[in-house]
C-alpha cells in the first residue's frame, strides 16, 4: 500500500491540488461539506441532552443543525425555520419546544409546522394545508455517541460504517458520566487538524517537551490499522489487535494496556491515554475530540474526556483513595491535553497560511501512512462512493 494519497487529479499549476482545494476555496469547501454531510458523522453525546426538549446544535454538511430529545426519542433537523429561515436554535445547547423566535411558528417532533399564529387570517389555509416541514437529519447511536447524516446517498447502517470501531466506541462511550470538556476555534481547515492527529512524524518538531522528548518513534513500535474510511494507531501491538480490542469491548472486559488512538472519518478522534500508575492503580482516560468544519480556514474542536473504569476491584479504602485522587488526575489530563492540542493548533494554523499554495501531492513518510489512507477515503467519498469498502489492513514498522 502506497503512503501517497491517490487523487484522480493531476497537480494544478494554477491553484491547490484537489485534496487541498476545499482548504482555501469557499465554493470547493461548500461542495465538499455538502457531500460529506451524507456520511455518518459524529454529532454529540445523547447523555448531554437527558430531558425531553433538551437540545444541542452542531454542524453537518456545512449546515447548522440541532439534535433534540422528544418524548419519542432523539431527532435532528436543519437549524432554520421553514417560514423565513430564521435559526430555530441559537447557541450551543438549551431547552424548550421547537418554536421559532421570529413569528412563533411551532414544530412537532416530526418537524412539521403545526402551530402557525393567525394561520387562517394570514394565509387563508390551515397549517396542515401549508404542510411546512423542517429538513430532517437521519440519526443513529453507538452507545452514547450520536451520529447523523442527511439521507439519500449513503445506505449502510452505522455499525457497518464503523466496522470493528462500532464495538469499541460503544464500550468506550459507556459510563462517561459527566465528561470534562474543553473547546476552541482554530484558524485552520478541519482536514489539517485531522491530518496532524494521523501524523506521528511531527512529534519531535511540534511536541519537543512531551511526545517528542524521547525522539522519533522507533519503527518497530509502529502499527497502523485501516478499517473502512477509518484508522487506528496501535503501538507495539501485533496484527489483529484492532479486532481483539473490538472483541474484548463486545465481551465487556476490555482494559487498555497501551496508548491507542482511533480516527473515524470524517472528524472524530478517540484516544486512550494513561494518566499515571499510582498506588497500585492505573488511571486511564478516554478522550473524544470532535472537529466541526465552520469555514475553509476555521474549525471548532471540542474534546470531552473521562476516566475509564479501573482494571482491578477495590475495597472501601481504595475506593475512597481513588475518589480523592481522581480530580488531580483529571486536572493533569486537562493541562497536558490542552498543551498538546495548542501545539498542534499552532502548527495547523501555519499550514493554513499556505493552504492555497498546496499545488502538489505531499511527500508522505511511513509515519504519515494514515494521512495517505485518509486522503484516499476522502477522494473516494467526494467521488460519490459512500458505502464502506470493508477493507481491513495493517502496516507495522517491521514490515519494512
Ligand atoms: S421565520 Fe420562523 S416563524 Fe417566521
Ligand atoms: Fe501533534
Amino acid at each position: 500500500m502506497t503512503a501517497h494519497p491517490a487523487s484522480p487529479d493531476k497537480t494544478q499549476a494554477a491553484g491547490p491540488a484537489r485534496w487541498a482545494r476545499a482548504m482555501s476555496d469557499p465554493a470547493a469547501f461548500a461542495a465538499e461539506q455538502e457531500q460529506l454531510g451524507h456520511v455518518w458523522t459524529f454529532l454529540g453525546l445523547a447523555s448531554e441532552i437527558p430531558a425531553v426538549n433538551d437540545w444541542f446544535t452542531t454542524v453537518l454538511g456545512g449546515r447548522s443543525i440541532f439534535v433534540q430529545r422528544f418524548e419519542s426519542g432523539l431527532r435532528a433537523y436543519e437549524n432554520r425555520c421553514a417560514h423565513r429561515f430564521y435559526p430555530l436554535r441559537i447557541g450551543r445547547t438549551g431547552h424548550g419546544p421547537v418554536v421559532c423566535g421570529f413569528h412563533h411558528w411551532r414544530y412537532n417532533a416530526e418537524g412539521r409546522a403545526l402551530g402557525i399564529p393567525k394561520c387562517i387570517e394570514m394565509y387563508g389555509r390551515t397549517p396542515r394545508d401549508i404542510d411546512a416541514r423542517l429538513r430532517e437529519v437521519e440519526l443513529a447511536q453507538c452507545g452514547d455517541l450520536v451520529f447523523g447524516r442527511f439521507p439519500g446517498r449513503q445506505h449502510c447502517a452505522l455499525a457497518e460504517w464503523l466496522g470493528p470501531g462500532h464495538a469499541i466506541l460503544a464500550r468506550l462511550g459507556e459510563g462517561l458520566g459527566k465528561p470534562d470538556r474543553f473547546a476552541c476555534e482554530v484558524a485552520a481547515n478541519w482536514k489539517l487538524m485531522m491530518g496532524i492527529s494521523l501524523d506521528d512524524y511531527h512529534v519531535v518538531a511540534v511536541h519537543p517537551g512531551s511526545f517528542g522528548k524521547a525522539g522519533y518513534i522507533p519503527p518497530e513500535t509502529i502499527h497502523y490499522t485501516r478499517f473502512n474510511a477509518h484508522s487506528a494507531y496501535l503501538p507495539g501491538s501485533p496484527p489483529g489487535t484492532l479486532q481483539a480490542i473490538a472483541e474484548a469491548c463486545r465481551a465487556g472486559n476490555y482494559v487498555p494496556e497501551r496508548y491507542r488512538i482511533f480516527q473515524f472519518f470524517p472528524g472524530l478522534i478517540v484516544a486512550l491515554i494513561k494518566a499515571l500508575d499510582y498506588a497500585g492503580d492505573t488511571y486511564w482516560f478516554v478522550l473524544i475530540q470532535h472537529l466541526e468544519p465552520l469555514a475553509p480556514g476555521r474549525t471548532r474542536t471540542t474534546t470531552r474526556f473521562a476516566p475509564l473504569p479501573f482494571g482491578r476491584p477495590a475495597g472501601p479504602v481504595r475506593k475512597a483513595f481513588r475518589a480523592f485522587t481522581m480530580p488531580w488526575m483529571r486536572l493533569g489530563v486537562r493541562i497536558q491535553s490542552t498543551r498538546i492540542h495548542a501545539e498542534d493548533h499552532r502548527a495547523c494554523e501555519q499550514l493554513q497560511l499556505r493552504a492555497s499554495q498546496a499545488d502538489a501531492m505531499p511527500i508522505l513518510s511511513r509515519q504519515e501512512t494514515r494521512v495517505g489512507w485518509f486522503e484516499e477515503s476522502y477522494a473516494r467519498i467526494l467521488d460519490g462512493h459512500f458505502e464502506p469498502d470493508g477493507v481491513i489492513e495493517s502496516v507495522s514498522g517491521l514490515d519494512g
